[in-house]
């Protein structure tokens, strides 16, 4: 079967210069990781917020990235020059197939890491189908595609939200899973996929539940992008940078000490070096899955995140109180002991300041990108 006319439109198969340079990555036992075990990686949902940034940590680090996405709500600008880009779908096995041949991956070689999904959890209620399509059906086909190919290892972006309305504590990956919106079901479907499959067939992978993400690359080279977000740090700052009048606060009553939702805030760097720590752990030990939490282990009240804007931009956002958001649950609060012992991961930006910083830069470099469209 001939592969999707869209495939076309990848640009360069050579890879950037940082690519073939030396890495600095770090073995989890703190040893540069040997670059003949650096594997190509197929990076889905590449031209998105987080992806964008793992494309960032997998190059720097000097790891061969491909992405495949279908920029249904990434930018094809967020992939950096050189990095060879597939335009399609997940569920398109035919691309799949083509990609995992083109760019050598397979028989035993290769990892995906997949972040291409659908992310808005009232979306999900309203159109449940639409995220058991794109997150749990086509995951499904893009997990069968890398079994068949014979890629060995499997990266899977997954979320606090399976948690459901968990106690106010932090969690650990052995809290019961009981998510409460169609997004986290949609999600736990793909984890339970993953453990199946991988107990049948030559493929680890590592589910990594993200808390909540945040900020920018430090360097300016991407952030979160896509219009309309709802994350509270990205819509402070677009409040700063005059494109929002305030910010709604949901939620005054919630059985917190100030009344408002308690969150762990992570940057979204610190989560992309995670996934790098976590894929050599993958390769590392080929018959050990694992599942990780990912977040600081420290939470903060919508209010206290406001302050620390108004610190950090020297500004005072207005704030806009409103009835709780359906859906919100009190607090969700990781505990990384997990991934700390396993990889070795120690967060560089766990500061609500920098966080902060680096996605009003990004959000004022974001202006001047659009502007200049
Ligand atoms: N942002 C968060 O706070 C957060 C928290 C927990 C988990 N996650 C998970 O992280 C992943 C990435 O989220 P994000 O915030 O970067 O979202 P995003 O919308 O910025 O990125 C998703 C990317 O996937 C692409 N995509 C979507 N469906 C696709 C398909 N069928 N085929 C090919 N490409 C497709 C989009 O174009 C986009 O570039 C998602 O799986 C999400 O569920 C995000």
């Amino acid at each position: 079967m001939n592969p999707s006319s869209k495939m076309l439109k990848r640009q360069c198969t050579k890879p950037p210069k940082s690519t073939r340079l030396g890495s600095r990555a770090r073995h989890a036992s703190g040893a540069a990781m040997n670059e003949s075990s650096k594997v190509p990686v197929l990076v889905t949902g590449g031209a998105g917020y987080i992806g964008s940034h793992a494309v960032l940590a997998l190059i720097d680090a000097g790891w061969r990235v491909t992405v495949l996405d279908d920029l249904s709500t990434g930018f094809r600008w967020a992939v950096p020059d050189g990095v060879p880009f597939y335009e399609g779908d997940i569920g398109d096995t035919a691309l799949l197939a083509h990609i995992f041949a083109e760019q050598g991956m397979g028989a035993g070689s290769g990892a995906v890491m997949h972040f291409a999904g659908s992310i808005v959890v009232p979306e999900s209620v309203a159109n449940p189908l639409k995220y058991y399509d794109n997150n749990t059906t086509k995951s499904r086909t893009l997990i069968q595609a890398a079994v068949e190919a014979g890629v060995p290892h499997f990266l899977f972006s997954s979320t606090a939200t399976v948690y459901g309305e968990p106690e106010i504590r932090p969690l650990t990956e052995e809290d019961p899973l009981q998510p409460v919106n169609p997004y986290g079901m949609s999600k736990l479907m793909t984890e339970r996929i993953l453990a199946d499959v991988s107990k049948a067939h030559a493929m680890n992978h590592c589910v990594l539940r993200y808390f909540n993400v945040c900020g920018a690359d430090p360097r300016g080279r991407s952030g979160q992008s896509t219009a309309g977000a709802t994350h509270l740090i990205k819509v402070a700052v677009e409040a700063v940078a005059g494109k929002r009048p305030h910010v709604s606060v949901f939620g005054d009553d919630y059985p917190t000490p100030d009344g408002t939702g308690i969150r762990d805030y992570i940057h979204v760097s610190d989560l992309a070096a995670a996934h790098v720590l976590a894929l050599e752990a993958l390769i590392d030990e080929p018959r050990r899955s694992l599942t990780l939490n990912v977040g600081y282990g420290r939470g903060f009240s919508v209010l206290e995140v406001l302050d620390a804007v108004d610190r950090a931009t020297g500004t005072s956002v207005p704030r806009k109180q409103e009835p709780r958001r359906a859906g919100d649950v009190p607090s969700l609060i990781s505990d990384p002991s997990r991934i700390r012992a396993l990889t070795g991961w120690e967060p560089r930006y766990d500061d609500l300041e920098a966080i902060v910083t680096h996605a009003l830069a990004w959000e004022r470099k974001l202006t001047d990108l659009r502007r200049n469209a």
